[in-house]
């Protein structure tokens, strides 16, 4: 599936030690999955889950899901051999943890194919200060938000409606909006038996702009494939929007008018980007 054009709604964690779970995710409805290496393996595992992941990466099965590997930082002990073994094996994402400057991307990005995309996870004071300048690196292709990292390094709260962590969040959305073609993933919700948080969270990461969230269980596919995916009222809006411009400019209209809201050549952009993501989920369950 083109990378480019496809749905990133559930982008589901799984620790590369874990062989249970790299097994079951070869059946789950996530969009995409990030095999990891570093925050989630603890330093005695690092080696054996990359041998691991190395196997189940080969073996493959896992479908039209986006294969994401989290690589340790190439500052740490890990993250050289991290590459040399993982990078021909079929990954379709190289993840890079602890970013703070463009720099650190091109350490990777010389590592790599040319053609392998680079995701970056925003997760430093540092880093969300130099987002713009890192989505617009040329290798760079996602930015993925590390909420827990953040409010580590931040000092602030924990809080329901995430106010203390707002302002980086708009500037990872903004920072990939003005790089075109920049996915931006929302982090993780830590409470992850808890259904009515995680919709909750994911809405406001959805109205926020983002594409879509990280997950750390299974039991939170549903919840946010459903909350970043266009409702049957907001297709149907988006039909009528384009039908209803079209046929005022047939008139010599530069403007319709929908449920009582003006609809401008800009609201058709975006109704078409709705139908377009409708398209893209459809493809990605269609065997
Ligand atoms: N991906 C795929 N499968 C997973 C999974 C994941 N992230 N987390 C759990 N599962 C599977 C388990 O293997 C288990 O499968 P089974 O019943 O078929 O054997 C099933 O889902 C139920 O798991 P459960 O017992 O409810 O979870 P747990 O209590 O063992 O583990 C966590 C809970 C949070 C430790 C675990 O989900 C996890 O490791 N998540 C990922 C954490 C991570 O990657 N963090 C780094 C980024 S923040
Ligand atoms: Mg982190």
């Amino acid at each position: 599936m083109d990378l480019a054009t496809r749905p990133y709604r559930s982008v589901l964690y799984i620790p590369g030690s874990k062989t249970r779970a790299l097994e079951k995710a070869r059946s789950l409805q996530t969009d995409a999955i990030i095999f990891d290496l570093e925050d989630a393996v603890a330093p005695e595992a690092k080696a054996e889950a990359r041998e691991t992941l190395k196997d189940a990466l080969q073996q493959d099965g896992y479908g039209k899901r986006a294969k994401i590997v989290r690589i340790n930082a190439l500052t740490s002990q890990w993250g050289f051999e991290d590459v040399r073994v993982l990078r021909d094996v079929g990954a379709d994402i190289f993840l890079l943890p602890k970013v703070n400057t463009p720099t650190d991307v091109d350490a990777l990005a010389d590592l790599l194919e040319p053609s392998m995309p680079i995701w970056v996870m925003m997760e430093t004071p540092t880093c969300v200060f130099n987002a713009p300048e890192i989505a617009a690196h040329h290798r760079v292709a996602g930015l993925v938000t590390g909420t827990n990292d953040l409010t580590k390094d931040l000092g602030c709260r924990y809080r329901p409606d995430r106010l203390p962590l707002m302002t980086a969040l708009q500037r990872i959305v903004m920072a990939a909006r003005a790089t075109r073609g920049v996915v931006a993933i929302d982090g993780v919700y830590n409470r992850f038996r808890d259904g009515d948080g995680l919709k909750a969270e994911c809405e406001q990461g959805r109205d926020l702009g983002f594409d879509g969230k990280t997950l750390i269980h299974p039991m939170q596919i549903d919840v946010t494939n459903t909350a970043f995916a266009p409702s049957a009222s907001e297709v149907d809006l988006a039909r009528r929007q384009i039908a209803a411009f079209e046929d005022g400019q047939a008139s010599g209209q530069g403007v319709a008018v929908v449920d009582g809201q003006i609809v401008e050549n800009l609201h058709v952009v975006a109704a078409k980007r709705t139908l377009a993501k409708v398209d893209a989920i459809a493809q990605m369950a269609a065997e």
